[in-house]
């Protein structure tokens, strides 16, 4: 069953120099209980997707396109009812834990705050409630931890705390933005292997938005790649590692460092990213790749059909 439903969804931005073309006709779907990895490097588009989902886009964006959640498109979605929506069907994660949390709140009345919102629940229910979140997100003596402040955790106990935010009111979709960033090596695997064990608890669907490979093999079942706002690949996880089809894929393939050949250096793609100022005519990666003939700067190849989509007119040619 489908959960979500984003469909030619654009966002672009207002400033002073004209406008910036952020997001260009992304669509996709996400399956309920369907761990999605959203990948692609800085600034091609990840956070404003998600952002858009929950009716977060800053005051100078125009988003066009559908987002269908339950026969809704939430891009019309009055602000009152997209309030209902957040947090208690879609939740997101953010990459630095103090965004999410405030300081001068301790973690239990700011988690009771979203329970009275969004559920209603007070007193003794919303404290079991808060408990369980926080077990399972193994913060240890939990129950001795509620009333202390953010500050006074560390940063991978503080991402729990976001992660059991997220968690409270049991949603539908998570959103986890880059959610071990800001973390180091060690406390990124656990944060990882917490996030596996919850979906599986709690068969949320998982939108995982990364620049990091490495993380989204072991954890995603479903991978799309992102160059330029726009969708270059989308496919299982497993079959894009085994032979990524779009160029673009090729070369972030590349510049993982290999854990099985630690003298493999990280190469990196060269030349700049997309210009954009201006709206999409043509495949925004030609200009940087290795593969590109004279038609990738005229036309802007739609992606193919599933299971294996990618947009890039050597795919069309492969299978003409
Ligand atoms: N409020 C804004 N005004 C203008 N441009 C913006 C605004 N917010 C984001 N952008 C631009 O949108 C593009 C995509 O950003 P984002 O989705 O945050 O990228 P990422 O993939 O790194 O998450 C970037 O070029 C960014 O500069
Ligand atoms: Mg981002």
């Amino acid at each position: 069953m489908t959960l979500l439903s984003v469909q030619d969804l654009s966002i672009r931005f207002r400033t002073p120099d004209g406008y910036v073309h952020a997001v260009n006709n992304v669509s996709f779907d996400i399956e309920e209980g369907e761990k999605l990895a959203v990948v692609g490097e800085s600034g091609s588009g990840k956070s404003q997707i998600a952002l858009a989902i929950l009716g977060l886009l800053a005051n100078n964006a125009e988003a066009s396109g559908r987002i269908l959640y339950k026969g809704q498109n939430l891009l019309d979605l009055p602000r009152r009812e997209m309030n209902k929506i957040r947090a208690k069907e879609i939740s997101i994660i953010f990459q630095d834990p103090m965004s999410s949390l405030n300081p001068y709140m301790t973690v239990e009345r700011q988690l009771n705050e979203i329970l009275e919102l969004h559920e209603g629940l007070r007193g003794r229910a919303a404290r079991s409630r808060v408990l369980e979140v926080m077990e399972a997100v193994q913060i240890p003596d939990a129950k001795n931890r509620l009333k202390s402040y953010p500050h006074e955790f560390s940063g991978g106990m503080r991402q729990r705390i976001v992660i059991a935010m997220a968690l409270l009111c049991r949603p539908k979709l998570i959103l986890a933005d880059e959610p071990t960033t800001a973390l180091d090596v060690t406390v990124q695997a656990q944060i990882m292997h917490l996030l596996e064990d919850i979906q599986k608890e709690y068969g949320s669907s998982i939108m995982l938005i990364t620049h990091d490979l490495g993380v989204v093999a072991g954890f995603c079942n479903e991978t799309l790649v992102l160059y330029g706002g726009r969708v270059m690949e989308r496919a299982g996880t497993a079959a894009i590692f085994a032979a990524p089809a779009h160029p673009y894929t090729r070369g972030l393939m590349r510049a993982v460092p290999n854990i099985h050949d630690p003298s493999a250096t990280l190469q990196s793609i060269p030349g700049q990213p997309p210009n954009q100022t201006r709206p999409l005519v043509h495949c925004p990666f030609a200009g940087r790749c290795g593969d590109s003939l004279e038609a990738c700067f005229d036309i802007l190849p739609e992606l193919s059909p599933a299971p294996h989509q990618r947009a890039c007119i050597r795919a069309v040619e492969e299978l003409t």
